[in-house]
């Protein structure tokens, strides 16, 4: 790969290849990351495609990243046709919304998800993740990602809703799997058929269970009394500049967006995560010690959390290895833009690929090995620049539950390791990474688990 940022005349084109784009398009809804890694490899940091009648710029350079989502933000939106696609489930919340309706939403959202929040839902994490691991108890093996799924959608219904009703979790969990799928085909059309085509029933089905499962609990809600201290409470006493509050419709695609941002992710990062501990024996054995020696047998606080941080740095290295955002959402020009040195016309499409990003080995020694001390400043191992590590986004658009997602991981993660020990199935392949809205494992990934 060409790992030179040569200055170029904002007149000239960045390198990429030639034609219309149909086959490489064929080849991406395959195989996104591949595809987009070849490329790099054969032009270098910065590519120019067409598709039809769209010009495409995909950058990876952690220069480039930060150029284009802090110093650049509000040149950009994102694509509006993967919004169109995530707006059909999310309708104008906070992460599909732009300019000043965004502004509003996220500066009214923003202290429900502050660190002085988030640790208050501590508890409600515990509780919801102890009741979701109660059920390994007598197993010797999991269908992991079906377990972190089943527990992220439990932290979530408690933070969100205070309910905890795990019967209505399969029915939920099947509908959200169901709309990834269809999302991520519609990615590839250049317009959706309406939702009542014949071929869309599966999606129509999924979103009319998940428009009604949300719509009770507001209902409910709205019919209590008692005000709770949970997202949804914190979302119903929100206000805006001019002391507004929420619309009814506006609370509710927040809810879906922070019931359906706020687990699916952190489900994908958390079976990741179980499979690095699974395929790293001794890191998990130093990782457990670690949490044994702050918890003993107690569950954790919010104040335990950073007493662990070799615990926190597994995470961040899951992270870099298998980002659950594996692409960010693509961004369009609103107005021309410079970048790596090009000029790059209003209206063209900007590409950003974490999961590729994090596996160059300019900023990341031996980038395809699990080496959690890497985030160690004081191991020696040199500084990983601005812009290199993004799972979470970067600059005003970056991740609202960022917070939310690394203290849900820390409890989940302690209150397994203060109880088993993950192991790998010998007769099963290690999972290879399969881009679905998030990055998931293309088998379902079974552990094997050892009571401690
Ligand atoms: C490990 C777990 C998570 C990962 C890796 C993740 C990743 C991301 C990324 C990369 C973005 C920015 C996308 C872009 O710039 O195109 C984003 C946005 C967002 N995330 Fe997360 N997320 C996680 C968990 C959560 C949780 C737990 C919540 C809420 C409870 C949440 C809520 C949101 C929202 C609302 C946005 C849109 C923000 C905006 O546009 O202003 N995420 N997330």
């Amino acid at each position: 790969m060409n790992t030179q940022i040569l200055p170029r005349s904002p007149a000239t084109r960045p390198p990429g290849p030639t034609g219309l784009g149909f086959d490489r398009l064929r080849a991406m809804s395959r195989d996104y990351l591949g595809t987009l890694g070849a490329l790099h490899a054969r032009h270098g940091d910065i590519v120019r495609q067409r598709f039809v009648h769209l010009v495409d710029y995909s950058f990876l350079h952690p220069e480039h990243v930060r150029e284009v989502l802090v110093a650049s933000h509000d040149k950009l939106i994102r694509w509006e046709r993967g919004t169109a696609v995530f707006a059909s489930a999310h309708g104008q919340s906070v992460l599909v919304a732009e300019g000043a309706a965004w502004k509003r939403q996220r500066q009214m959202l923003q202290p429900a998800f502050s660190p002085r929040r988030v640790e208050s839902f501590v508890p409600r994490m515990v509780q919801a993740s102890q009741a979701s691991l109660a059920g390994w108890d007598g197993l010797s093996e999991i269908d992991f990602e079906a377990a972190m799924t089943q527990t992220t959608m439990a932290v979530i219904m408690q933070t969100l809703f205070s309910q905890a009703d795990a019967l209505q979790g399969r029915a939920i969990a099947e509908a959200v799997h169901d709309l990834s799928v269809e999302g991520m085909k519609e990615f590839y059309w250049p317009v959706s058929a309406p939702l009542w085509a014949p071929w869309k029933a599966r999606k129509r089905r999924a979103l009319a269970l998940l428009d009604r499962f949300i719509e009770r609990q507001i209902r409910e809600r709205l019919a209590c009394s008692e005000p709770r201290r949970d997202l949804l409470g914190l979302m119903l006493e929100a206000r805006d500049a001019e002391d507004q509050g929420l619309s009814a419709r506006g609370l509710r695609d927040e809810c879906m967006t922070t019931f359906l941002a706020g687990h699916e992710t952190t489900a994908a990062a958390l079976t990741w995560w179980g499979w690095c501990m699974a395929a790293h024996p001794e890191e998990q054995a130093r990782i457990a010690d670690e949490v044994r020696s702050v918890l003993a047998d107690r569950v954790p606080t919010a104040a335990d959390l950073p007493l662990m941080p070799r615990l926190a740095r597994s995470f961040k290295e899951a992270l870099r290895l298998f980002p659950p955002a594996a692409g960010l959402l693509s961004r369009r020009t609103t107005q021309p833009l410079c970048v790596g040195g090009y000029e790059l016309p209003a209206g063209s499409m900007v590409r950003l690929t974490p999961a590729l990003t994090h596996r160059d080995p300019r900023w990341f020694q031996e980038p395809e090995a699990f080496r959690p001390e890497r985030f160690d400043t004081s191991s020696g191992h040199p500084e990983i620049p601005r812009g290199a590590w993004l799972p979470f986004g970067a600059g005003p658009r970056v991740c609202l539950g960022s917070h939310f997602a690394l203290t849900e991981m820390g409890v989940v993660a302690a209150l397994i390791l203060q109880r088993y020990e993950l192991q790998r199935l010998p007769e099963r392949p290690a999972p290879n990474p399969r881009l679905d809205v998030t990055l998931r494992p293309d088998l379902p990934l079974h552990l094997g688990l050892r009571r401690c």
